[in-house]
């Protein structure tokens, strides 16, 4: 499908990049910016920017950068289409939906067709809870009966899976999708002898959401008391879900975790609507895995904090508290509230009600130190051996907090609520933290010697490990700045070496750059400067423009020429680099074309880019001229891409 241009115009230039990441990350005011920590990779310190004059983000960390567009695909996965027409769905922007046909949706890519089947999956599930007969008598007044209320359904779009034996497999392929699309998005299942049947059938349906509403998969939990079934039902692993980055109750809770600062982490699906229903709303589920690190950073996203909520089981929640130690690691403040008797959340709400619930969760929160000593204290607290191993564990526990401070006051605490002295427990977690760093040590090693053993894929792949260029918004700019980039380099190293019999690679830029405009302006100077060299028939070398009494050229030439220099902490990169020059000098002739080439296509790319945006606002008549010289570039572009094939191949 198409989205006419205005209309991405319109959504382009009506998005606020802040607002929309907003949605993602906590953002902080700094100066005309905003930061945050970078949500694509993992770091304790804030390197990711987001800028509201230049409408664009970029992390100094990992070096993920674009504009609003880039990071909604980046963030969510989703294809340029999805990534407007959730920007435009966020403004109140319609874009006028083409009818698809099914045929034409089986034609998308895989991902895409799975994430429509398991939304029409989703609301065919939602129409049999509240318009099929059996579905309104069983399923709907089974939610009843555990207590939500219509509000609650309609939210977290519950549905209902009719027992037949393949009912949704039925209406699928009469709707025009195919049994394998049904079987990659996780909603069929195939015997060893063919036969196939629904996954689902005959129980409540809870759609698992993506941050942003996307539905995933489904957790689905059985009616009745049937000892041979399992209780829940949850979709197998697909292009689409991985349960152990999803975080259930997510979608419908981000907003609240922003406005409170903390997230309640429990464990049941109906733990989360049940809380959400009483009006605590910033709550998630890990869904039965135990929680993972990437569910955790998901939630770091829209706050600094956690309360961990246990089932009243102390043999379980010894078995859970893992989690805990997770998240210190993950530099995440945490609290843990016990619930009374075996009491999950739903059940306790029933219990006592709303609004004592909320009173008993903020009497009975408690930081991590406290917890847990409660925890262990509350059987063994006599045992001389017992309690040596809690304070043991204790200090491993703090000692996976990353922040000093925190640990500090931690560590203070810890020796008071356990009465023993807080040097030794620092002096216990010195041990602990020589223990690591030996491992750290062993660990560095290993990965170099893998990275020596691994060969180089090829001279770019190589190069743009030592120096990866920097994608700055319009990926065609970027693309461009480092084919000049390259350009510019290879006159610098090379310009004085010969390509054949009185022709040196000075000369063939000289001629080849006169056929274009630079677009970095710094470049461009860099141009200048070769091309005045060659005037007076002198040929650039390396040496010339490292000892350039221009500052600004003199800068450039170091960062272009002694890549290598940053990283002479590291043999192998050096390694790396030398064999990156041997090759290339074995290879000028065809990488000089080669590069050349790319430039030159890039270009072509910008050119017609920018006629086709200039004709959108011209007469009919500069329109038709603009038009029988974009054909002409077309051919030029050919051709270009056809001795580009022939350089590389
Ligand atoms: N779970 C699961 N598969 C199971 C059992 C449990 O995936 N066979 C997950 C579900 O997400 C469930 C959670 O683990 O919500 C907690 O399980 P449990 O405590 O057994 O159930 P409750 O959530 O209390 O379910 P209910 O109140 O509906 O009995
Ligand atoms: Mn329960």
């Amino acid at each position: 499908m198409s989205i006419p241009a205005h209309i991405i115009e319109q959504i382009r230039n009506s998005s606020d990049i802040v607002d929309v990441v907003q949605d993602y990350v906590q953002l902080k005011k700094k100066g005309k910016d905003y930061t945050a920590c970078c949500p694509f990779h993992n770091e304790k310190s804030p390197s990711f920017y987001v800028s509201k004059v230049k409408q664009i983000f970029k992390c100094f960390g990992c070096g993920k950068a674009g504009d609003v567009i880039t990071f909604i695909r980046e963030i969510d996965g989703m294809s340029y289409v999805e990534a407007l027409k959730y920007l435009g769905s966020k403004l109140g922007i319609e874009i006028p939906d083409e009818p698809m046909s099914a045929e034409a949706e089986v034609k998308q890519t895989e991902k895409e067709s799975i994430y429509i089947i398991l939304n029409w999956a989703k609301n065919e599930f939602k129409r049999l809870l509240t318009e099929h007969e059996e579905g309104k008598s069983i399923g709907y007044s089974y939610f009843k009966e555990r207590g939500l209320n219509e509000e609650s359904i309609k939210t977290f779009e519950l549905g209902y899976s009719l027992p037949q034996r393949d009912y949704l497999l039925k209406e699928a392929l009469k709707v025009g999708y195919t049994e394998s699309q049904l079987e990659s998005a996780g909603l069929i299942s195939k015997r060893d002898d063919g036969s196939i049947s629904d996954k689902f059938r005959g129980r409540v349906m809870f759609p698992i959401h993506q941050v942003s509403g996307k539905v995933l998969g489904f957790g689905a939990r059985m009616l009745g008391t049937d000892k041979n079934a399992p209780k829940y039902l949850n979709s197998p692993e697909t292009a689409v879900y991985h349960k152990s980055d999803v975080l259930y109750g997510l979608f419908q809770a981000k907003n609240h975790i922003r406005a409170a600062g903390n997230a309640y982490l429990t464990e049941g699906y109906l733990d989360v609507i049940a809380m959400h229903q009483a009006g605590v709303k910033n709550v998630v589920a890990s869904s039965g895995t135990s929680l993972t690190v990437e569910q955790i950073r998901l939630l770091k996203r829209y706050g600094p904090s956690v309360t961990m909520l246990y089932d009243g089981d102390a043999a379980g929640i010894k078995a859970s508290i893992r989690g805990i130690d997770l998240l210190l690691e993950e530099d995440m403040e945490v609290r843990a509230c016990l619930f009374p008797d075996g009491d999950d959340p739903d059940s306790y709400i029933k219990k006592v009600g709303a609004q004592n619930f909320e009173t008993y969760l903020k009497l009975n929160s408690k930081d991590f130190v406290t917890f847990k000593i409660g925890l262990f204290a509350d059987e063994d607290s006599n045992d001389p051996y017992k309690r040596a191993e809690l304070i043991k564990d204790m200090v491993a526990s703090i000692m996976k907090i990353p922040n000093a401070i925190r640990r500090a006051v931690c560590f203070t605490q810890c020796a008071k609520a356990l009465a023993v002295d807080e040097q030794m427990l620092i002096t216990e977690g010195n041990k602990i933290l020589l223990e690591m760093q030996r491992g750290d040590r062993a660990r560095a090693r290993r990965e170099e010697e893998l990275q020596e053993n691994g060969a180089a894929e090829s001279v770019q792949d190589l190069l743009d490990e030592i120096n990866p260029p920097i994608q700055l918004g319009d990926p065609l700019l970027a693309a461009i700045e480092q084919y000049e980039r390259e350009s510019i380099r290879m006159v610098m190293q090379y310009g004085d070496r010969l390509l054949a019999d009185d022709y040196y690679v000075a000369d063939f830029y000289e001629e080849e750059l006169s056929q274009l405009a630079f677009i970095t302006p710094i470049y461009d100077r860099v141009y200048s400067i070769f091309r005045e060299l060659m005037e007076t028939g002198q040929l650039p070398t390396s040496e010339y423009f490292l000892k350039h009494p221009d500052q600004e050229i003199q800068q450039v030439a170091i960062s272009i020429l002694t890549v290598h220099e940053r990283y002479k902490v590291s043999d192998i990169w050096f390694n790396k680099y030398e064999i990156v020059i041997r090759y290339e000098e074995d290879e000028l002739k065809t990488h000089v074309a080669k590069d050349m080439l790319r430039l030159k296509l890039k270009n072509t790319d910008k050119i017609m880019r920018d006629m086709i945006q200039k004709m959108a606002d011209s007469t009919e008549e500069a329109e038709l001229e603009l038009m029988t010289l974009l054909l002409g570039y077309q051919t030029v572009k050919k051709t270009i891409a056809e001795q580009l094939g022939r350089v590389v191949g």
